[in-house]
């Protein structure tokens, strides 16, 4: 089957053709039908986090079983599902006190390069994410999927894989949004596009989004924006401040850098929590003023939106055919895989929201 392998730090992904395993114990067979371009992939491919090299990376798609191995009884071939990264063990502390999406179970959610699934050239090709969504094919544990409705659109349920889960369940899970209040969203992607039809969902009366692209400002009104800030023209911090009459008890940073986040900080009003959903390069430290914590300011972090992705995710394509989740609007292109290194060069410009690779399109 064939994959896109990253080779080295801002090489080109390279499309070839890999050898995947038969499904082991609990594992799961999958023929991939859409993965997301996401931009934690290519902070990846930009060497902004290590990971041991080759790897197949992608992590948001929906695919459809093709095989299962011994004692699999969660999905049968022919069942379609979502995949997602936050591979759960069910029993470990986080699991058992309701954190799945931070299992610690490195026997069901492997380690980087202890999945032995893929080989190319006679090598171990790593799985990046337990998932490899940027192939064909896909081999992973039952838990790493979700079954879904197959009345769903398949493109739609990959938008929640990643992007559309992580945004959200920031709001409603980390952040805990209070009907009637004010949010801010820094950064209008593919997550905080989502974070910012999370508030609305929530009910936040006033929702700021801030981006450098009118583009996205634009779409940010569709997702449930009632004020937008270009941060290309102002200080956000600033313009914030003034919409707000001192600042916000929500911020999100959607980007992941130090300057963004530590601005979703300077933002808050007394009390208020940053929510940082942003990969922040490794090794990277923001700083925060000190004297702001004393007004009851925190600042926090999220993995996959506190994810419980079983109940979670069929309850947001519920939203979706409720009308009220927009991931419509979340689309902005479909990709035959070997087109993969040009969408990933749009996505770094800022332009697109999600790009998807259609694998029926060859
Ligand atoms: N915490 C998690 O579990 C998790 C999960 C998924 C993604 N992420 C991270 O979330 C971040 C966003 O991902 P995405 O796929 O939505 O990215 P994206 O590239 O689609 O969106 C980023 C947006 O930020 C805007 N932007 C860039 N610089 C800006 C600035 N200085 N001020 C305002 N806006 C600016 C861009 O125009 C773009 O619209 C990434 O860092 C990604 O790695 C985290
Ligand atoms: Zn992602
Ligand atoms: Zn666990």
């Amino acid at each position: 089957m064939r994959a896109a392998v990253l080779t080295a730090p801002h090489a080109p992904l390279s499309i070839e053709t890999v050898e995947i395993e038969k499904p082991k114990r609990r594992e799961v067979l999958l023929r991939t039908a859409f993965a997301g371009l996401c931009h934690s992939d290519l902070h990846f491919i930009e060497g902004l986090y290590p990971y041991p090299l080759p790897a197949v990376l992608g992590h948001e798609a929906a695919a459809v079983v093709e095989a299962v191995g011994e004692d699999v009884t969660y999905v049968k071939p022919g069942d379609h599902v979502i995949t997602c990264l936050s591979v759960f063990c069910g029993e470990c502390p986080q699991c058992i006190t309701g954190h799945p999406n931070l299992c610690e179970n490195t026997e069901v959610k492997l380690l980087p390069g202890a999945a032995r699934r893929l080989r190319w050239k006679g090598e171990v090709l790593n799985q990046a994410f337990n998932l490899s969504a940027f192939a064909e094919q896909m081999l992973v544990h039952e838990h790493a999927v979700v079954k879904i409705d197959p009345a769903i659109p398949l493109d739609r349920a990959t938008l929640v894989g990643c992007g559309v889960m992580t945004g959200v369940g920031a709001v409603f899970h980390a952040a805990k949004v209070e009907p009637g209040s004010t949010v801010a969203v820094i950064g209008c992607g593919g997550i905080g596009l989502s974070a910012v039809n999370g508030a609305a969902i929530a009910g936040a009366e006033r929702i700021i989004a801030i981006d450098t692209v009118a583009s996205k400002l634009e779409l940010a009104r569709a997702m449930g924006a009632t004020d937008t800030i270009n941060a290309s023209n102002v200080d956000p911090v600033e313009a914030v401040k003034e919409l707000t009459g001192g600042g916000v008890p929500y911020a999100f940073e959607a980007i992941g850098a130090k300057v963004t986040a530590e601005q979703s900080f300077a933002m808050l009003r007394p009390g208020g929590v940053a929510t940082i959903i942003g990969m922040i390069p490794f090794g990277t430290k923001i700083e925060l003023h000190g004297a702001d914590f004393l007004r009851d300011r925190k600042i926090q972090g999220t993995s996959m939106g506190g994810n419980r992705f079983r109940v979670d995710m069929p309850r947001l394509l519920s939203l979706w055919q409720q009308g009220k989740l927009k991931l419509d609007h979340l689309i902005s292109g479909r990709l035959r895989l070997d087109q993969i290194n040009d969408g990933f060069a749009r996505l770094k410009s800022g332009a697109p929201v999600r790009q998807l690779i259609d694998f029926a399109a060859g």
